[in-house]
């Protein structure tokens, strides 16, 4: 009787490990499905322009964005602003890279305050930087990443979309005015060097 108990102790407990190792062994499968899914959706193609891809940016890009920002624009903004945009609003925080280089960038976040159009609060999309370099412009990517960035906020809910550019970045505002943003404001001295600045705004409507 009593090897009988323990050969039945024996079985029971190395059962129990079995158990557990599957258990485990599941736990590690789902935690990789779930690390992949979440991988893939991050690094999803959203666009193709020609040869180049345009994707949501992933915190590793932020390096290669921050470099980009750096020698196309007088802004410059902080390793954490940059952090915290990608947190905000990923939907808008989008790149755009040919042979896993990134060449282009946009940038944003979700802001509560008075509307443009109605009397009362809204929430808007802000546009806080874009810039291809210069080697890949006038190919239809700035326009590209824009028109995913403004479809990445109304997904969000916003139904206004603002930016400010300077009064004399003739490209951008040719660029914004095809997109169907127009001039809402205009702020004197709004940059440190002391240029003027134009608010231009995108209206969306459920048609
Ligand atoms: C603004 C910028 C992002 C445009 O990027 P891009 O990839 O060259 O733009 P696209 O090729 O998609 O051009 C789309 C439209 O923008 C306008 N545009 C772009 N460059 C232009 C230029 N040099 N002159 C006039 N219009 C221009 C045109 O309307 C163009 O449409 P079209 O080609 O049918 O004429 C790019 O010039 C840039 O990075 N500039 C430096 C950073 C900057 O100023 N960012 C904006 C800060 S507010």
């Amino acid at each position: 009787m009593e090897l009988r108990a323990k050969i039945f102790i024996y079985i029971n407990n190395s059962s129990e490990k079995m158990v557990c190792k599957q258990l485990t062994l599941i736990k590690l499968i789902i935690y990789l499905i779930l690390y992949n899914e979440e991988l893939s959706t991050q690094k999803m193609v959203i666009k193709k322009v020609g040869d180049y891809i345009i994707r949501r940016c992933v915190k590793e890009d932020l390096d290669q964005v921050i470099s980009i920002n750096l020698t196309s624009l007088p802004e410059h903004y902080s390793n954490y602003f940059y952090e915290e945009l990608l947190e905000n609003a990923p939907e808008a925080f989008l790149v755009v890279e040919i042979n896993n280089k990134i060449v282009g960038y946009v940038m944003g976040r979700i802001e509560f305050g008075f509307s443009h159009t109605k009397f009362g609060f809204a929430k808007k999309g802000h546009i806080v930087s874009i810039a291809v370099l210069e080697e890949h412009r006038r190919k239809g990517l700035g326009l590209a990443l824009m028109e995913e960035a403004v479809k990445g906020f109304i997904q969000r809910g916003c139904k206004e979309i603002f930016l400010e550019v300077r009064v004399s970045n003739i490209p951008a505002i040719h660029l914004y005015k095809k997109l169907g943003f127009v001039i809402t404001s205009r702020h004197e001295r709004y940059y440190s060097d002391g240029e003027a600045a134009y608010q231009m705004s995108l209206f969306i409507t459920n048609k």
